[in-house]
């Protein structure tokens, strides 16, 4: 019931703003690049810069970039206050250059950091296609890596320009991304405490492309014990239609939280897994936004008036 209501809240939204001209689209803050107080922060070693994150308690904005993460002033991100670097050992650069990546790739892209609690961050990397995690401690104006770093395949990619998602919830770790060197083993993973994933099998996913992952607390205050779900957005190539050409559709996925897997070979599978076709389009002109590019989840007080908002674009 609670999923229903939001695909179609979902789809409610988008297929009027496609109708509605340009004009009427006003932003709620606009901030001039030219004019203002701007702070910007630039840093010999400091590159391909993925992953924000913003702890308020402390003010610090976390960077994760490749081979390093810096903590930096949230008040001034000028100021950097710490740094770890996080390099993939020569050896495994060697390996994964002898596996016919370029050296550039075959660094460590620190791709997801998240905060566990006030002194400790949970950081994940490519590693030189080794995809890894660590726990990282804040103490003070300093960071430091723990040096518990562990193999994360299908928690992180092991290709650094990969789309991925990912979200942690209470020691959980729900991620979407390839679980293979190839990148031909696309999974939605729990892993961390009672690891699920989803069947390698086209009607599962097919080549899909991750853009997003939010949980949704739907158990809280439910007269009916309904669970919390997580949500995915992705584009996937269409089993569904016939078509010359490969037809790409959008889609969402949930899977709920309390859901343990199964049976004999549903052991450690999704049992709650459910996609559906998100479809955006205009149809006076006959035009359809296939691919979805990003999918924002505006939170309420009361998850029942929270809003996905998704951007849309044409495959052709
Ligand atoms: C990292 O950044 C450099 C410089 O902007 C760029 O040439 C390179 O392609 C980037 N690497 C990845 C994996 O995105
Ligand atoms: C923070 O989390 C880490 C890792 O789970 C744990 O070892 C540590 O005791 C926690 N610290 C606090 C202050 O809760």
């Amino acid at each position: 019931m609670g999923s229903t209501f939001i695909v179609l809240y979902l789809l409610l939204q988008l297929i009027p703003e496609a109708n509605t001209s340009v004009g009427i689209c006003i932003p709620r803050k606009t901030v001039k690049y030219q004019t203002g107080k701007k702070n910007t922060f630039m840093k010999e070693g400091l590159s391909n810069v993925s992953t924000l994150l913003v702890n308020e308690e402390s003010d610090t904005l976390f960077v994760g970039g490749r081979d390093a993460v810096f903590a930096l002033d949230l008040n001034n991100i000028s100021r950097e206050i710490a740094r770890e670097y996080w390099f993939a050992t020569q050896e495994r650069q060697l390996e994964c250059i002898r596996r016919g990546k370029d050296k550039i790739r075959c660094q460590n892209y620190i791709l997801f950091l998240h905060k566990i609690n006030d002194s400790n961050l949970y950081v994940c990397g490519t590693n030189a296609y080794h995809p890894t995690c660590d726990h990282m401690v804040i103490h003070g104006t300093n960071v430091s890596l723990q040096g518990r770093a562990e193999e994360s395949r299908g928690k992180c990619p092991f290709e650094p320009t990969l789309k991925y998602a990912s979200v942690f919830v209470d020691g959980e770790f729900y991620s979407a991304t390839s679980n293979n060197f190839l990148g031909t083993e696309p999974v939605i993973l729990r892993s961390m405490k009672n690891p699920v994933r989803t069947e390698f099998k086209t009607s599962w996913l097919n080549e899909p492309t991750f853009v997003n992952m939010e949980i949704v607390h739907e158990s809280e205050s439910s007269p009916n014990g309904d669970d919390d779900k997580i949500y995915v957005f992705f584009t996937e190539t269409a089993l569904e239609f016939e078509f010359y050409d490969k037809l790409l559709v959008s889609r969402i996925a949930r899977v709920c939280r309390g859901d343990l897997g199964g049976k004999r070979v549903l052991q450690r599978r999704w049992t709650s897994f459910l996609k559906s076709r998100l479809s955006c389009s205009a149809p006076e002109l006959n035009f359809h936004f296939n691919i979805v590019q990003d999918i924002f989840l505006l939170r309420r007080r009361k998850w029942q008036d929270s809003i996905f908002y998704g951007i849309f674009s044409p495959q052709w």
